[in-house]
Protein backbone atom coordinates (compact mmCIF):
# COMPACT_ATOMS: atom_id res chain seq x y z
CA UNK A 1 0.00 0.00 0.00
CA UNK A 2 1.15 3.60 -0.68
CA UNK A 3 0.15 6.99 1.48
CA UNK A 4 0.19 10.12 0.38
CA UNK A 5 -0.51 12.87 2.98
CA UNK A 6 -2.73 16.23 2.46
CA UNK A 7 -1.74 19.53 4.81
CA UNK A 8 -4.22 21.96 5.11
CA UNK A 9 -3.63 25.56 6.95
CA UNK A 10 -6.96 26.58 7.09
CA UNK A 11 -8.40 29.82 9.18
CA UNK A 12 -9.86 27.52 11.80
CA UNK A 13 -7.64 24.84 11.92
CA UNK A 14 -4.02 22.80 10.95
CA UNK A 15 -4.91 19.56 9.17
CA UNK A 16 -3.14 16.94 8.28
CA UNK A 17 -4.67 14.05 6.31
CA UNK A 18 -3.49 10.42 5.52
CA UNK A 19 -4.92 8.86 2.38
CA UNK A 20 -4.14 5.22 0.40
CA UNK A 21 -3.75 4.77 -3.03
CA UNK A 22 -7.67 3.56 -2.97
CA UNK A 23 -9.01 6.75 -1.27
CA UNK A 24 -9.09 5.10 2.11
CA UNK A 25 -8.61 7.96 4.95
CA UNK A 26 -6.18 6.29 7.49
CA UNK A 27 -6.12 9.45 9.63
CA UNK A 28 -6.82 13.18 9.72
CA UNK A 29 -5.15 14.84 12.71
CA UNK A 30 -6.24 18.61 13.12
CA UNK A 31 -5.31 21.30 15.90
CA UNK A 32 -7.28 24.54 15.82
CA UNK A 33 -5.94 27.68 15.15
CA UNK A 34 -6.37 31.45 16.85
CA UNK A 35 -7.73 34.69 14.54
CA UNK A 36 -7.13 37.66 16.11
CA UNK A 37 -9.87 40.91 14.98
CA UNK A 38 -7.55 43.87 16.64
CA UNK A 39 -9.88 46.56 14.77
CA UNK A 40 -13.03 46.59 12.79
CA UNK A 41 -12.06 45.16 9.76
CA UNK A 42 -8.78 43.41 10.74
CA UNK A 43 -8.09 39.69 10.18
CA UNK A 44 -4.72 38.27 11.39
CA UNK A 45 -2.91 35.04 12.17
CA UNK A 46 0.78 34.05 13.73
CA UNK A 47 2.66 31.90 11.28
CA UNK A 48 4.13 30.43 13.90
CA UNK A 49 0.84 29.20 15.34
CA UNK A 50 0.00 27.65 11.69
CA UNK A 51 3.48 25.82 12.61
CA UNK A 52 3.51 24.51 15.54
CA UNK A 53 -0.01 23.35 14.86
CA UNK A 54 0.74 21.43 11.89
CA UNK A 55 3.53 19.65 13.27
CA UNK A 56 1.26 18.40 16.17
CA UNK A 57 -1.30 17.40 13.45
CA UNK A 58 1.57 15.30 11.44
CA UNK A 59 2.45 13.39 14.10
CA UNK A 60 -1.11 12.52 15.45
CA UNK A 61 -1.85 11.51 11.72
CA UNK A 62 1.06 9.11 11.71
CA UNK A 63 0.10 7.43 14.92
CA UNK A 64 -3.16 7.41 14.73
CA UNK A 65 -2.41 5.66 11.11
CA UNK A 66 0.16 3.43 12.57
CA UNK A 67 2.63 4.70 10.36
CA UNK A 68 6.15 6.18 10.31
CA UNK A 69 7.37 9.42 7.82
CA UNK A 70 9.33 6.18 6.06
CA UNK A 71 5.39 4.51 4.44
CA UNK A 72 4.91 8.50 3.21
CA UNK A 73 5.32 9.04 -0.83
CA UNK A 74 4.32 12.18 -1.21
CA UNK A 75 3.27 15.39 0.95
CA UNK A 76 0.42 17.94 -0.90
CA UNK A 77 0.09 21.89 0.60
CA UNK A 78 -3.13 23.55 0.56
CA UNK A 79 -4.91 25.99 2.50
CA UNK A 80 -6.15 29.20 3.21
CA UNK A 81 -5.66 31.77 0.15
CA UNK A 82 -4.90 35.00 -0.30
CA UNK A 83 -3.20 35.26 3.01
CA UNK A 84 -0.25 37.72 3.13
CA UNK A 85 3.22 36.56 4.88
CA UNK A 86 6.64 38.47 5.42
CA UNK A 87 9.70 37.47 5.67
CA UNK A 88 12.82 39.25 5.98
CA UNK A 89 16.04 38.25 4.17
CA UNK A 90 17.04 35.43 7.14
CA UNK A 91 12.94 33.73 6.51
CA UNK A 92 11.94 35.60 9.74
CA UNK A 93 8.69 36.26 10.23
CA UNK A 94 8.13 40.48 10.16
CA UNK A 95 4.61 40.84 10.98
CA UNK A 96 1.11 38.53 12.03
CA UNK A 97 -0.15 37.28 8.69
CA UNK A 98 -2.60 39.54 7.34
CA UNK A 99 -5.83 36.93 6.20
CA UNK A 100 -8.25 36.39 3.07
CA UNK A 101 -11.14 38.20 5.26
CA UNK A 102 -9.49 40.98 6.14
CA UNK A 103 -11.02 43.84 5.04
CA UNK A 104 -8.95 47.08 5.61
CA UNK A 105 -7.46 47.38 1.45
CA UNK A 106 -10.03 49.47 0.11
CA UNK A 107 -7.82 52.71 -0.43
CA UNK A 108 -5.49 50.31 -2.01
CA UNK A 109 -7.53 48.07 -3.96
CA UNK A 110 -8.91 51.79 -5.35
CA UNK A 111 -4.50 53.07 -6.01
CA UNK A 112 -4.24 49.61 -7.95
CA UNK A 113 -7.40 50.09 -10.48
CA UNK A 114 -6.40 53.70 -10.76
CA UNK A 115 -2.82 52.77 -11.41
CA UNK A 116 -3.31 49.45 -13.92
CA UNK A 117 -6.90 50.55 -15.21
CA UNK A 118 -10.10 48.10 -14.32
CA UNK A 119 -10.18 46.20 -17.17
CA UNK A 120 -6.56 45.65 -17.80
CA UNK A 121 -6.32 44.32 -14.43
CA UNK A 122 -9.04 42.05 -14.96
CA UNK A 123 -8.27 40.70 -18.28
CA UNK A 124 -4.42 40.46 -16.93
CA UNK A 125 -5.44 39.20 -13.28
CA UNK A 126 -8.80 37.48 -13.45
CA UNK A 127 -10.03 39.47 -10.97
CA UNK A 128 -11.05 43.20 -9.78
CA UNK A 129 -8.79 44.36 -6.80
CA UNK A 130 -10.26 42.84 -4.17
CA UNK A 131 -10.30 43.99 -0.23
CA UNK A 132 -8.93 40.36 0.66
CA UNK A 133 -6.59 39.50 -1.87
CA UNK A 134 -2.83 39.78 -1.39
CA UNK A 135 -1.50 42.57 -3.32
CA UNK A 136 -3.42 45.61 -1.73
CA UNK A 137 -1.90 44.00 1.48
CA UNK A 138 1.31 44.81 0.43
CA UNK A 139 0.30 48.15 -0.63
CA UNK A 140 -0.79 48.43 2.55
CA UNK A 141 1.80 47.38 4.13
CA UNK A 142 4.11 50.20 2.29
CA UNK A 143 1.24 52.71 3.02
CA UNK A 144 1.32 51.99 6.85
CA UNK A 145 4.20 50.02 8.08
CA UNK A 146 7.16 51.62 6.52
CA UNK A 147 10.04 50.11 8.74
CA UNK A 148 8.45 46.24 8.11
CA UNK A 149 8.15 47.34 4.41
CA UNK A 150 11.49 48.16 4.45
CA UNK A 151 13.03 44.84 5.48
CA UNK A 152 11.21 42.63 3.96
CA UNK A 153 12.29 40.02 0.98
CA UNK A 154 10.38 37.26 0.68
CA UNK A 155 6.29 36.80 0.07
CA UNK A 156 4.49 34.39 0.81
CA UNK A 157 0.88 32.37 0.97
CA UNK A 158 -0.10 30.45 4.20
CA UNK A 159 0.22 27.12 3.53
CA UNK A 160 3.48 28.22 1.53
CA UNK A 161 4.94 29.42 4.83
CA UNK A 162 4.82 25.69 5.92
CA UNK A 163 6.06 24.81 2.53
CA UNK A 164 8.81 26.44 3.67
CA UNK A 165 9.42 25.23 6.94
CA UNK A 166 8.67 21.79 5.41
CA UNK A 167 11.22 21.94 2.55
CA UNK A 168 13.20 25.47 2.94
CA UNK A 169 12.23 26.79 -0.55
CA UNK A 170 10.00 29.78 -1.45
CA UNK A 171 7.37 28.16 -3.72
CA UNK A 172 3.92 28.31 -4.37
CA UNK A 173 1.55 26.70 -6.80
CA UNK A 174 -0.98 28.45 -9.64
CA UNK A 175 -4.27 28.53 -8.22
CA UNK A 176 -3.16 29.99 -5.06
CA UNK A 177 -0.43 32.36 -7.20
CA UNK A 178 -3.64 33.80 -8.94
CA UNK A 179 -5.35 34.42 -5.85
CA UNK A 180 -2.61 37.33 -5.77
CA UNK A 181 -3.57 39.74 -7.78
CA UNK A 182 0.01 39.88 -9.37
CA UNK A 183 -0.42 36.76 -11.60
CA UNK A 184 -0.65 36.77 -15.49
CA UNK A 185 -3.49 34.09 -15.09
CA UNK A 186 -3.75 33.23 -18.99
CA UNK A 187 -0.04 32.66 -19.18
CA UNK A 188 0.28 30.89 -16.02
CA UNK A 189 3.30 33.34 -14.62
CA UNK A 190 3.62 36.10 -12.32
CA UNK A 191 2.86 39.51 -14.38
CA UNK A 192 5.83 41.35 -14.79
CA UNK A 193 3.10 44.18 -15.96
CA UNK A 194 1.06 44.39 -12.52
CA UNK A 195 4.61 44.17 -10.51
CA UNK A 196 5.99 46.84 -12.28
CA UNK A 197 2.53 48.96 -12.09
CA UNK A 198 2.80 48.48 -8.39
CA UNK A 199 6.68 48.29 -7.31
CA UNK A 200 6.75 45.16 -5.76
CA UNK A 201 9.84 43.45 -6.45
CA UNK A 202 10.20 40.51 -8.63
CA UNK A 203 12.49 38.59 -6.49
CA UNK A 204 10.45 38.61 -3.45
CA UNK A 205 7.76 36.40 -5.26
CA UNK A 206 8.04 32.61 -4.28
CA UNK A 207 8.36 30.26 -7.56
CA UNK A 208 4.98 29.12 -9.38
CA UNK A 209 4.21 25.61 -9.81
CA UNK A 210 1.35 23.33 -10.85
CA UNK A 211 -0.09 20.92 -8.39
CA UNK A 212 0.93 17.65 -9.24
CA UNK A 213 4.85 19.28 -9.90
CA UNK A 214 6.97 18.66 -7.33
CA UNK A 215 8.41 21.98 -5.30
CA UNK A 216 10.98 20.41 -2.83
CA UNK A 217 11.53 17.67 -0.49
CA UNK A 218 11.41 17.72 3.57
CA UNK A 219 14.42 18.89 5.56
CA UNK A 220 16.47 17.39 7.64
CA UNK A 221 15.32 19.78 10.20
CA UNK A 222 11.71 19.38 9.46
CA UNK A 223 12.59 15.57 9.44
CA UNK A 224 12.79 15.77 13.39
CA UNK A 225 10.51 18.07 14.30
CA UNK A 226 7.57 16.33 12.36
CA UNK A 227 8.24 12.75 12.47
CA UNK A 228 8.51 12.49 8.24
CA UNK A 229 11.35 11.00 6.50
CA UNK A 230 13.86 13.63 4.87
CA UNK A 231 13.66 13.46 1.11
CA UNK A 232 10.08 13.04 1.36
CA UNK A 233 9.24 15.19 -1.98
CA UNK A 234 6.67 17.92 -1.67
CA UNK A 235 4.35 19.01 -4.55
CA UNK A 236 2.18 22.32 -5.14
CA UNK A 237 -1.28 21.13 -4.37
CA UNK A 238 -3.28 23.98 -4.27
CA UNK A 239 -5.01 26.97 -2.89
CA UNK A 240 -8.28 26.04 -0.43
CA UNK A 241 -10.86 25.81 -3.13
CA UNK A 242 -8.83 24.49 -6.05
CA UNK A 243 -7.52 21.68 -3.67
CA UNK A 244 -11.36 21.04 -2.48
CA UNK A 245 -12.19 21.00 -6.04
CA UNK A 246 -9.91 18.17 -7.32
CA UNK A 247 -11.36 16.27 -3.76
CA UNK A 248 -14.50 16.38 -4.97
CA UNK A 249 -13.78 15.16 -8.29
CA UNK A 250 -14.79 18.88 -9.88
CA UNK A 251 -11.81 18.37 -12.52
CA UNK A 252 -13.65 18.76 -15.38
CA UNK A 253 -15.94 21.61 -17.11
CA UNK A 254 -19.19 19.51 -16.52
CA UNK A 255 -18.77 19.06 -12.48
CA UNK A 256 -19.72 22.06 -10.60
CA UNK A 257 -18.58 22.38 -6.83
CA UNK A 258 -20.58 23.59 -3.77
CA UNK A 259 -19.24 24.22 -1.00
CA UNK A 260 -20.21 25.53 2.61
CA UNK A 261 -17.53 26.20 4.64
CA UNK A 262 -17.17 29.38 6.85
CA UNK A 263 -16.93 31.20 3.16
CA UNK A 264 -19.44 29.50 0.34
CA UNK A 265 -18.41 28.81 -2.51
CA UNK A 266 -19.28 27.93 -6.32
CA UNK A 267 -16.67 26.46 -8.07
CA UNK A 268 -16.66 26.09 -12.47
CA UNK A 269 -13.82 24.29 -13.95
CA UNK A 270 -12.80 25.78 -17.08
CA UNK A 271 -10.79 24.41 -20.36
CA UNK A 272 -9.45 27.94 -21.25
CA UNK A 273 -9.08 30.75 -19.79
CA UNK A 274 -11.61 32.85 -19.05
CA UNK A 275 -12.82 36.26 -17.35
CA UNK A 276 -16.03 38.13 -16.52
CA UNK A 277 -15.74 41.30 -17.47
CA UNK A 278 -16.75 43.11 -14.75
CA UNK A 279 -14.76 40.84 -12.63
CA UNK A 280 -17.52 40.07 -10.72
CA UNK A 281 -16.25 35.85 -10.60
CA UNK A 282 -12.85 35.17 -9.87
CA UNK A 283 -10.89 33.60 -12.42
CA UNK A 284 -8.04 31.58 -11.03
CA UNK A 285 -5.70 28.83 -12.37
CA UNK A 286 -7.52 25.50 -11.48
CA UNK A 287 -4.70 22.70 -9.28
CA UNK A 288 -4.84 20.82 -12.49
CA UNK A 289 -2.53 21.39 -14.87
CA UNK A 290 -4.01 23.37 -17.94
CA UNK A 291 -7.22 23.77 -16.45
CA UNK A 292 -8.97 27.19 -15.03
CA UNK A 293 -12.01 27.96 -13.02
CA UNK A 294 -14.30 30.03 -12.49
CA UNK A 295 -15.81 30.67 -8.94
CA UNK A 296 -18.34 33.09 -6.83
CA UNK A 297 -17.56 33.45 -3.31
CA UNK A 298 -19.21 34.89 0.04
CA UNK A 299 -17.46 35.34 3.25
CA UNK A 300 -20.13 34.28 5.57
CA UNK A 301 -21.84 31.20 4.89
CA UNK A 302 -21.51 28.35 7.56
CA UNK A 303 -19.83 31.38 9.29
CA UNK A 304 -22.86 32.62 9.46
CA UNK A 305 -25.17 30.40 10.95
CA UNK A 306 -22.14 29.82 13.79
CA UNK A 307 -22.22 33.01 14.41
CA UNK A 308 -26.26 33.36 14.77
CA UNK A 309 -26.09 30.25 17.45
CA UNK A 310 -23.11 31.92 18.87
CA UNK A 311 -24.40 34.88 19.44
CA UNK A 312 -28.46 34.06 19.68
CA UNK A 313 -28.78 30.55 20.86
CA UNK A 314 -24.96 29.40 22.28
CA UNK A 315 -26.56 26.70 24.71
CA UNK A 316 -28.28 25.67 21.53
CA UNK A 317 -27.01 22.52 19.61
CA UNK A 318 -27.30 23.07 15.44
CA UNK A 319 -28.91 19.57 15.38
CA UNK A 320 -31.87 21.05 18.06
CA UNK A 321 -31.68 24.87 16.41
CA UNK A 322 -31.99 23.28 12.34
CA UNK A 323 -35.04 21.44 13.97
CA UNK A 324 -36.67 24.02 14.68
CA UNK A 325 -36.21 25.02 11.30
CA UNK A 326 -37.90 22.24 9.53
CA UNK A 327 -40.61 23.25 10.77
CA UNK A 328 -40.90 26.74 9.47
CA UNK A 329 -42.72 27.27 5.97
CA UNK A 330 -40.32 28.19 2.86
CA UNK A 331 -39.64 31.77 2.87
CA UNK A 332 -39.98 31.79 7.13
CA UNK A 333 -42.54 33.56 6.55
CA UNK A 334 -41.67 36.66 4.94
CA UNK A 335 -38.11 37.04 7.22
CA UNK A 336 -35.26 37.22 5.40
CA UNK A 337 -31.54 37.20 6.63
CA UNK A 338 -28.76 39.02 4.43
CA UNK A 339 -25.57 37.07 4.99
CA UNK A 340 -22.79 40.15 5.10
CA UNK A 341 -21.45 39.69 8.46
CA UNK A 342 -17.93 40.15 7.22
CA UNK A 343 -18.50 42.34 4.12
CA UNK A 344 -19.08 40.86 0.53
CA UNK A 345 -16.93 38.92 -2.01
CA UNK A 346 -19.35 38.24 -4.91
CA UNK A 347 -21.76 39.25 -5.94
CA UNK A 348 -21.22 42.34 -4.29
CA UNK A 349 -17.75 43.29 -3.73
CA UNK A 350 -18.41 45.12 -0.36
CA UNK A 351 -16.24 45.04 2.67
CA UNK A 352 -18.63 47.76 3.97
CA UNK A 353 -21.84 45.52 3.03
CA UNK A 354 -23.30 44.58 6.59
CA UNK A 355 -25.54 41.34 7.92
CA UNK A 356 -29.13 41.67 8.50
CA UNK A 357 -32.56 40.48 9.14
CA UNK A 358 -35.15 41.44 7.01
CA UNK A 359 -38.83 41.99 7.39
CA UNK A 360 -39.58 40.60 11.28
CA UNK A 361 -42.54 40.33 13.00
CA UNK A 362 -44.18 39.35 16.54
CA UNK A 363 -44.96 36.34 14.74
CA UNK A 364 -41.51 35.34 14.07
CA UNK A 365 -40.02 32.91 16.01
CA UNK A 366 -36.37 31.56 16.66
CA UNK A 367 -37.06 28.09 13.76
CA UNK A 368 -37.71 31.16 11.34
CA UNK A 369 -34.77 32.92 12.43
CA UNK A 370 -32.98 29.84 11.81
CA UNK A 371 -34.21 28.86 8.47
CA UNK A 372 -33.66 32.29 7.25
CA UNK A 373 -30.21 32.22 8.03
CA UNK A 374 -30.08 28.88 5.82
CA UNK A 375 -32.12 30.54 2.83
CA UNK A 376 -29.95 33.34 3.25
CA UNK A 377 -27.02 31.86 2.45
CA UNK A 378 -28.23 29.78 -0.04
CA UNK A 379 -29.57 32.73 -1.95
CA UNK A 380 -26.48 34.07 -1.62
CA UNK A 381 -24.26 30.96 -3.39
CA UNK A 382 -27.10 31.51 -5.95
CA UNK A 383 -26.19 34.49 -7.10
CA UNK A 384 -22.79 33.17 -8.19
CA UNK A 385 -23.94 30.12 -9.59
CA UNK A 386 -26.52 32.67 -11.48
CA UNK A 387 -23.56 34.56 -12.55
CA UNK A 388 -21.72 31.58 -13.42
CA UNK A 389 -24.44 30.17 -15.41
CA UNK A 390 -24.42 33.69 -17.45
CA UNK A 391 -21.15 33.07 -18.68
CA UNK A 392 -21.94 29.67 -19.94
CA UNK A 393 -22.54 26.18 -18.03
CA UNK A 394 -21.78 23.46 -20.08
CA UNK A 395 -25.13 21.53 -21.13
CA UNK A 396 -24.91 18.88 -18.99
CA UNK A 397 -23.33 19.20 -15.61
CA UNK A 398 -23.33 17.33 -12.10
CA UNK A 399 -23.63 19.76 -9.08
CA UNK A 400 -21.46 18.68 -5.80
CA UNK A 401 -21.66 19.54 -2.67
CA UNK A 402 -19.04 19.54 0.23
CA UNK A 403 -17.99 21.42 3.49
CA UNK A 404 -18.96 21.04 7.22
CA UNK A 405 -22.68 22.89 6.49
CA UNK A 406 -23.27 20.70 3.81
CA UNK A 407 -23.90 17.52 6.35
CA UNK A 408 -26.91 19.14 7.30
CA UNK A 409 -30.01 17.82 4.77
CA UNK A 410 -32.44 20.30 5.20
CA UNK A 411 -29.88 22.98 4.33
CA UNK A 412 -28.99 20.79 1.54
CA UNK A 413 -32.70 20.64 0.41
CA UNK A 414 -32.98 24.35 0.34
CA UNK A 415 -29.97 24.40 -1.70
CA UNK A 416 -31.07 22.10 -3.88
CA UNK A 417 -34.76 24.10 -4.46
CA UNK A 418 -32.64 27.17 -4.68
CA UNK A 419 -30.62 26.15 -7.03
CA UNK A 420 -33.25 24.44 -9.24
CA UNK A 421 -30.56 21.39 -9.60
CA UNK A 422 -29.79 18.03 -8.14
CA UNK A 423 -26.90 17.88 -5.76
CA UNK A 424 -24.32 14.84 -5.61
CA UNK A 425 -22.97 14.37 -1.78
CA UNK A 426 -18.95 12.48 -2.53
CA UNK A 427 -17.72 10.46 -0.09
CA UNK A 428 -14.44 12.65 1.08
CA UNK A 429 -14.29 14.80 4.32
CA UNK A 430 -11.28 16.98 4.22
CA UNK A 431 -11.87 17.47 0.54
CA UNK A 432 -9.33 20.44 0.35
CA UNK A 433 -6.57 18.00 2.60
CA UNK A 434 -8.00 15.06 0.23
CA UNK A 435 -7.64 16.91 -2.91
CA UNK A 436 -3.87 18.14 -1.65
CA UNK A 437 -2.37 14.31 -0.69
CA UNK A 438 -4.26 13.69 -4.31
CA UNK A 439 -2.19 16.10 -6.58
CA UNK A 440 0.89 14.50 -4.43
CA UNK A 441 0.04 11.42 -5.16
CA UNK A 442 -0.33 11.72 -9.34
CA UNK A 443 3.18 14.03 -9.07
CA UNK A 444 4.31 10.64 -7.54
CA UNK A 445 3.18 8.88 -10.78
CA UNK A 446 0.91 6.83 -8.55
CA UNK A 447 -1.82 8.05 -11.20
CA UNK A 448 -1.39 8.74 -14.69
CA UNK A 449 -3.41 12.35 -14.40
CA UNK A 450 -5.69 14.21 -11.72
CA UNK A 451 -8.82 13.12 -13.13
CA UNK A 452 -7.28 9.08 -12.88
CA UNK A 453 -6.60 10.06 -9.39
CA UNK A 454 -10.41 11.49 -8.49
CA UNK A 455 -11.50 8.44 -10.77
CA UNK A 456 -9.95 5.75 -8.60
CA UNK A 457 -10.81 7.59 -5.16
CA UNK A 458 -13.82 9.52 -4.84
CA UNK A 459 -17.30 8.32 -4.80
CA UNK A 460 -20.48 9.65 -5.13
CA UNK A 461 -22.94 9.21 -2.48
CA UNK A 462 -26.75 10.22 -2.00
CA UNK A 463 -28.60 12.74 -4.84
CA UNK A 464 -30.68 15.51 -3.08
CA UNK A 465 -33.06 16.16 -5.47
CA UNK A 466 -34.70 19.70 -5.41
CA UNK A 467 -38.54 19.72 -4.64
CA UNK A 468 -42.14 21.05 -5.03
CA UNK A 469 -40.42 24.12 -3.75
CA UNK A 470 -38.91 25.43 -6.72
CA UNK A 471 -41.32 27.84 -7.57
CA UNK A 472 -41.89 29.13 -3.97
CA UNK A 473 -37.98 29.69 -4.19
CA UNK A 474 -37.82 31.49 -7.34
CA UNK A 475 -40.12 34.37 -6.10
CA UNK A 476 -38.04 34.75 -3.21
CA UNK A 477 -34.74 34.73 -4.82
CA UNK A 478 -36.30 37.92 -6.41
CA UNK A 479 -36.78 40.06 -3.83
CA UNK A 480 -33.66 38.98 -2.19
CA UNK A 481 -32.13 40.40 -5.49
CA UNK A 482 -33.09 43.51 -4.57
CA UNK A 483 -32.47 43.97 -0.51
CA UNK A 484 -28.57 44.60 -1.53
CA UNK A 485 -29.33 47.54 -3.80
CA UNK A 486 -31.81 48.85 -1.72
CA UNK A 487 -29.43 48.76 1.51
CA UNK A 488 -26.28 49.57 -0.03
CA UNK A 489 -26.03 53.14 0.49
CA UNK A 490 -27.26 52.63 4.12
CA UNK A 491 -24.54 50.05 4.75
CA UNK A 492 -21.69 52.51 3.82
CA UNK A 493 -23.45 55.01 5.79
CA UNK A 494 -23.37 52.60 8.92
C1 LIG B 1 -11.15 31.80 -1.67
C2 LIG B 1 -11.21 32.30 -0.27
C3 LIG B 1 -11.47 31.35 0.82
C4 LIG B 1 -10.24 31.30 1.66
C5 LIG B 1 -10.47 30.69 3.02
O1 LIG B 1 -11.01 32.83 -2.59
O2 LIG B 1 -11.03 33.44 0.01
O3 LIG B 1 -11.78 30.09 0.36
O4 LIG B 1 -9.26 30.66 0.93
O5 LIG B 1 -10.97 29.47 3.03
Amino acid sequence: MTYFMGIDISTTSAKAIIIDDTGNVKAIGSTAQPISQPYPLWSEQNPSDWWDGIIKSIQAALKEANLSGDDIAGIGLTGQMHGLVMLDANGEVLRPSILWNDQRTQEQCDQMTETIGFERLIELTGNRALTGFTAPKILWVRDNEADIYAKCAHILLPKDYIRYQLTGDYATDLAGAAGTSLLNVADRQWSDEVLDALKVPHEWLPTVHEGSQKTGEISSEAASRTGLKVGTPVFGGGGDQAAGAVGMGCVSPNKIGVTVGTSGVVFAPLADYAYEPEGRLHAFCHAVAGQWHFMGVMLSAAGSLQWYRDTLAPNVSFDDLLAEAENVEVGSDGLYFLPYLTGERTPHPDPLARGAFIGLTTRHSRGHMTRAVLEGVAFGLKDSFTLIDAVGLPEKYDVRISGGGAKSPIWQQIIADIFAAPLVNVNTPEAGAFGAALLAATGTGSFASVQAACEATIQTGEVVQPSANVAAYQDLYAVYRDLYPSLQNIFSRL
